[in-house]
């Protein structure tokens, strides 16, 4: 009988997968035109929906600020609907064999590469990033929803026999039950995908709240897992913005809740989910320093610096922001100058774009105001993005390369993360002083050494407080088999993000 039952559920996920390679185009946006504004739907319980509020929020597209959507802020009674409907697939769900839901993650892998390109194009429509940049989001997710296939060995217990004279002792790891996630706007496809894969395959059903202004990918990556077979019920999504959050915080049927973002919305969720009685990990903000020793190897550092610091327009947590060059290599600044006048910015799906445009105009204000801010109090601007104009995306939020050297630790561009295109460049003299100034900084997000010499680089790895650190590697993000952490400021939490540590069961 059993075995009857899973023969048909199986063949009824086989025909959906057949059903979406031949209909990709997303249901809560016309595929091309965005001519006319479009509605982006709620998810749940398996259904995507119109939202029945009354309060919208306009999707822009970054390079242009056209509106190219509308997303909803969900009614009390529909994220009661999405909360039901998660509690009701949960018993069921964590029933399921580990095996089936395995072979869940293994079809949804399949299908996220079959689908990268158009779930990168929604990223850059929406968030503005570069279709280069977009595909390295979805992938960058993708490797977690890979490490999630190998729940068969993340979820193993253990045994210890006679643990006493006629006892034994077992552990099991089980599944908490509904789960939500709250992602921030830079990385649409990533930061989702960090989320709910994890906390599915060990049994756990998920309410996702993507940001409210990059919903499009966390959509198409919804439909795709339910095309993989996820049954209904299993991922709900809603939208919003504070009533949505405060919502996730208090219900008392979330048991734990992941959110990465800033430093002010994680310190609250935490407080908050924490004071319910829920699991929390919050992955916030940054400033990461890149160390310069002079032994170092030109070349690469310096392509390595410009890449990190002005990638994705520095709108990532782990941008390296701040370079401290040590000793002589003070003498390489104009180089690095030169190097970052060189990088094109453009509209994100325009051939040969290096960076593309902030998320909104008050990101660009905001980012424009912490270089006055530099000028005035005594730093200089090397290299001076503010007024750039990019052709034919006039109204665009762009903001060019910018480096600031001369700065401070008492200064406000050194000690706010800048989140956008900007290298805040500090001089030391010895290795042990640009320890200091690392280790003095609240936010231990990531750090990186450029040096040849093996014991400076050590040394480095061993007195600095920062959960990751890099070795002549700029963003030294660590794949999903090991957990992203953070030290200080950065997170808050028991339990990091993906590895070896489950953190939903
Ligand atoms: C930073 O400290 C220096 C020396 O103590 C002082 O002269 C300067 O005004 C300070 N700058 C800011 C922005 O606080
Ligand atoms: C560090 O940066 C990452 C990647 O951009 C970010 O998503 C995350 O929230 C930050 N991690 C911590 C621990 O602060």
């Amino acid at each position: 009988m059993a075995a009857v039952v899973a023969a048909a559920a199986a063949a009824a996920a086989r025909a959906r997968i057949l059903q979406v390679s031949s209909k990709v185009n997303c249901t809560w946006y016309p595929a091309s035109s965005f001519s006319s504004v479009s509605s982006v739907k709620l998810f749940i319980d398996g259904k995507f929906v119109e939202s029945k509020s009354d309060r919208w929020i306009d999707i822009h597209n970054p390079a242009t600020n056209e509106v190219i959507g509308r997303v909803p802020q969900a009614t009390k009674a529909e994220m009661d609907a999405a909360i039901a409907s998660c509690k009701r697939a949960f018993p069921a769900w964590a029933e399921t064999s580990v095996l089936s839901r395995q072979q869940v993650l293994l079809r949804y892998q399949q299908l996220i590469k079959d689908n990268l390109k158009e779930i990168a194009r929604l990223i850059t429509l929406e968030q503005g990033k570069t279709l280069a940049d977009a595909e390295g989001d979805v992938f960058r997710g993708l490797q977690v929803v890979e490490h999630a296939c190998s729940v068969t060995s993340l979820m193993l217990g253990e045994t210890m026999p006679s643990i006493t004279k006629d006892m034994d002792l077992y552990s099991y790891r089980l599944p908490l039950g509904v789960c939500a996630g709250i992602a921030p706007f830079n990385f649409p496809a990533m930061i989702p995908l960090w989320m709910f894969p994890m906390a599915m395959v060990c049994g756990n059903t998920f309410l996702m709240k993507p940001s409210e202004r990059v919903p499009g990918a966390t959509m198409l990556l919804a439909k795709l897992l339910q095309d993989s077979g996820a049954p209904d019920g299993t991922l709900n999504i809603i939208h919003g913005q504070h009533d949505a959050v405060n919502f996730i915080c208090d219900h008392p049927d979330i048991k734990a809740i992941s959110f990465v973002g800033s430093n002010q919305a994680g310190e609250y969720i935490f407080e908050r989910g924490s004071r319910h009685g829920k699991r929390v990990q919050a992955n916030m903000g940054a400033k990461n320093h890149g160390v310069v020793m002079p032994d170092a190897n030109k070349e690469n550092t310096l392509n390595q610096l410009v890449g990190a610091a002005f990638g994705a327009a520095g709108q990532r947590c782990m941008a390296l922001s701040t370079a401290i060059l040590v000793g002589e290599a003070k003498k390489w600044l104009p180089e690095l100058v030169e190097r970052a006048k060189k990088l094109r910015v453009n509209a994100g799906d325009q051939p040969g774009a290096d960076l593309g445009p902030l998320i909104t105009p008050q990101a660009k204000e905001r980012v424009c105001n912490l270089i006055d801010s530099g000028t005035k109090e005594g730093a200089s601007i090397l290299l001076d993005g503010r007024k750039i104009k990019v052709k034919g995306y006039e109204n665009g939020n762009f903001v060019g390369p910018t480096i600031i050297s001369d700065v401070k630790p008492n200064m406000t561009c050194y000690k706010e993360e800048i989140f956008g295109p900007v290298l805040v460049v500090l001089e030391t003299e010895t290795l042990d002083e640009a320890i200091k100034i690392v280790n003095g900084n609240p936010y231990g997000n990531g750090t990186a050494i450029f040096t040849t010499n093996g014991a400076a680089a050590r040394k480095y790895s061993h007195l600095v407080d920062v959960g990751q650190v890099g070795v002549n590697v700029p963003i030294p993000v660590p794949l999903p088999m090991f957990s992203f952490t953070g030290s200080r400021s950065s997170f808050r939490g028991d339990t990091n993000f993906y590895g070896k540590q489950v953190p939903m069961s």
